[in-house]
């Protein structure tokens, strides 16, 4: 009677290489365009979430990071009504022998070892590991493609986090969402030499949240229509193609030009949306000179929603990316004024499995 379920789960950050940045429908959380990631490791920065079930509990509760957040937003309320509906079908399936969970209240607990909304994909990892959670709780049957359609509904890109390795975002096609999921491209072991290095520039929380920038950005910008119509589609298909194929220098390329169109895009926006700062700025000059004294293309840049750097460069190109990174960091006066700016080398033990 007063038993209480649990299931413990880890989701793990997801940085896009192509960028999600557009909703064609904005109650389904359908995008306007597909997208791909890298997975980082699950020793690196992830989210740790327990979920619970329990007639003992009165209401249904979400904490993160020590404090109860909101679960009146239509986000979370989705996916707790859809996983309920997931649970119900079971139950009634296997009549009188499981618990009715779907009746009970739920306890989300949710701990990033990351700061949140820092453009550190802190959404991707947390919705990631809700519907993960609580699918474990429930014992869904479900496959991870099916459950990333829900955790696309919590965060487009936390769909991504269900998948280790190389994923890709499919955009369908369907009007209910239906084929609006995730796939993998290739799992960690297919490219196990790719690396990447955090530069945290600001742990501050972004000054405009994904949603209503990429909103702002539909509505005002002429450069994003031709993004998502004339550049996108074919960079999706090139891209996985240098994954598959392990060319470095491919990959590298489109990284670089999709996170440049993306951050032109919200400068395109009105009014204007500013996510790279001056340091961005200075570590984007240092991955070009790097490239340039290397005589090859042996890193890529990137940036999400805020200020931070996501450098890839393979493992045989270590010594030739971070040392000069390493240096400029030290010349650098923002990165020194700034308490948390630091260089953390991800994936030494590399992606999710
Ligand atoms: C720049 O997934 O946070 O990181 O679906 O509104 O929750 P919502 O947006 P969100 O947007 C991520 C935008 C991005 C690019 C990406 O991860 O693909």
């Amino acid at each position: 009677m007063d038993a209480i379920y649990k299931a413990t789960v880890t989701a793990p950050v997801n940085i896009a290489t192509l960028k999600y940045w557009g909703k064609r429908d904005v109650a389904l959380n359908l995008p306007t365009n597909s997208s791909i990631s890298v997975t980082l490791s699950q020793n690196d920065l992830r989210t740790t979430t327990t979920a619970s079930a329990s007639l003992l509990y009165t209401e249904d509760e979400l904490y993160l990071n020590g404090s109860k957040e909101d679960v009146s937003s239509k986000r979370i309320q989705t996916l707790f009504r859809e996983l309920r509906a997931l649970r119900k079908a079971e139950e009634d399936k296997q009549t009188g022998s499981l618990v009715p969970l779907s009746k009970y209240y739920l306890r989300i607990v949710s701990e990033n070892n990351f700061p949140t909304a820092a453009g550190l994909a802190s959404s991707a990892a947390g919705f990631a590991a809700l519907v993960k959670a609580v699918a474990e709780l429930y014992q869904l049957p479900q496959s991870n493609e099916e459950l990333s359609i829900l955790a696309r509904q919590g965060s487009g890109s936390a769909c991504r986090s269900l998948f280790g390795g190389y994923v890709a975002w499919e955009m369908g096609s369907k009007a209910d969402g239906s084929d609006s999921k995730a796939v993998q491209i290739a799992p960690y072991e297919h490219w196990p030499e790719m690396k990447a290095a955090i530069l945290v520039v600001s742990a501050e929380r972004k000054d405009t949240p994904s949603t209503s920038g990429m909103q702002l950005t539909v509505k005002t910008s002429s450069l994003f229509k031709e993004r998502v119509n004339s550049v996108v589609p074919q960079r999706f298909e090139q891209m996985k193609k240098s994954i598959l194929e392990k060319d470095f220098e491919t990959f590298a390329h489109l990284t670089m030009a999709d996170s440049n169109q993306f951050h032109a895009t919200c400068l395109d926006s009105y009014p204007p949306i500013f996510y790279l700062n001056d340091v961005s700025r200075a570590a984007i000059r240092l991955v070009e000179d790097i490239n340039k004294v290397a005589g090859e293309v042996v890193a890529a840049y990137t940036f999400d929603a805020g200020p931070n750097a996501v450098i890839y460069y393979l493992a045989q190109n270590e010594q030739l990316v971070l040392g000069p990174l390493r240096a400029a960091l030290k010349n650098l006066p923002a990165w020194k004024e700034e308490s948390h700016s630091h260089i953390q080398e991800l994936m030494s033990d590399d992606f999710d499995k």
